[in-house]
């Protein structure tokens, strides 16, 4: 539901900007383990190398829940980022101050946060080896933590970048008070912030610690870089920040192409109801936008996007008060209403342009 109106969207700010843009739909997690047995089917990784981008719908939903490792859905999306090799997962997360009230997070709190969760995405405990076996009449399971130093460098580099083009900090997250895999983490970043991003500031921070913080003072942050699994659980944390997972979106980059998704995933319990935010995947489509070098389509999306928010289309999981939630499809018109203007907004660098280009 979500997808079709990101599609919606991107099909229009596409059309704005003069590109004659070709989606090619292709099933992929439970849909597909329906239709051919397996989470990521031969025809959909063919479409996926051979695309300029990937937008991606979650994947999972209790019917395949009981499958076997290798067949469900989750691991059709590891296969996916493994195949194309992105290596790094951006997940910005920001305040509107028109949600100021959906946060679970203080108001002058949460007030001003802007930052960015750099997230190793095809190694760690996600790809290193793991097992389950009996020892002696004892069921015993074990997922190995793997990093080596350029799996570590070339994120490393991809945070410090993203920093400077930001308000130039970086805090590297880990556990090297108890973790070997942590601990040469912990000395590579630094290694690679000496040598080449001595401009950029550089704190460490432990995850349990840092988790903590991220709730306290969340506008302390700028970008967050941190392991596959650490980065998994703090920017679901921090979906609680704006209010909602649902408002935030997600690339995948560093491979032969990007892939672009909402940070949440598949809500079995209202699937189909017409529920859903769909705010997480459009902007995911604005970053697409912006990695494919059209930064003006990018912006007047998010543009669109604030102002639908400002506009009262708050769908159930944003909603307070009596105030009635705006369905999935509703909020999506909303934000293809407020396209074309948004579009004007963003030439001439008016106001409303400089601000939507710090989003
Ligand atoms: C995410 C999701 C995935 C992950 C799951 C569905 C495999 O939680 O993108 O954050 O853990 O990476
Ligand atoms: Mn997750």
């Amino acid at each position: 539901e979500v997808t079709e109106q990101a599609v919606a969207v991107l099909g229009a700010a596409f059309e704005a900007i003069g590109i004659p843009a070709r989606f090619d739909w292709r099933i992929f997690g439970g849909a597909a383990i329906d239709e051919t047995g397996e989470p990521f089917p031969a025809t959909t990784r063919e479409a996926c190398l051979g695309a300029d981008a990937v937008l991606l719908g979650a994947v999972g939903g209790s019917s395949w829940d009981d499958l076997e490792p290798a067949r469900r859905p989750e691991r059709g999306l590891l296969e996916l980022r493994n195949t194309l090799g992105t290596f790094a997962n951006l997940r910005p997360v920001q305040q509107y101050a028109t949600l100021a009230d959906a946060s679970a997070i203080r108001s002058d709190a949460i007030a001003g946060v802007d930052l960015l969760v750099v997230r190793e995405l095809t190694g760690g405990i996600y790809f290193g080896p793991g097992r389950e076996f009996v020892s002696e009449g004892e069921r015993i399971a074990e997922s190995v933590m793997v990093y080596s130093e350029t799996e570590i460098r070339r994120i490393a580099r991809v945070a410090f970048e993203a920093a400077r083009s930001r308000r130039g900090r970086v805090v590297s997250v880990d556990k090297a008070n108890v973790l070997d895999v942590s601990r040469l983490w912990r000395a590579v970043v630094s290694e690679v912030h000496a040598r080449e991003y001595a401009d950029v500031s550089l704190s460490h921070g432990y995850i349990d610690s840092t988790a903590m913080r991220l709730v306290q003072d969340p506008a302390s942050f700028d970008v967050i870089l941190t392991a596959n699994l650490f980065g998994d659980i703090l920017s679901d944390l921090a979906g609680a920040l704006p209010g909602s997972l649902g408002m935030l979106p997600s690339s995948c980059i560093g491979g032969s192409c990007g892939i672009y998704e909402p940070v949440h995933g598949s809500a079995p319990d209202i699937a189909g109801t017409g529920k859903a935010n769909p705010y997480g995947a459009i902007l995911s489509g604005a970053m697409l936008l912006n990695d494919l070098g059209h930064t003006r389509a990018a912006t007047a999306v998010r543009l669109a996007v604030g102002r639908a928010l400002d506009a009262g289309y708050h769908t159930s999981d944003l909603a307070r008060g009596s105030k009635a939630p705006v369905s999935t499809a509703e909020a999506g018109s909303a934000v293809l209403a407020n396209l074309s203007d948004a579009f004007g907004d963003t030439s001439g660098g008016s106001k409303a342009s400089k601000i939507a280009a710090t989003h």
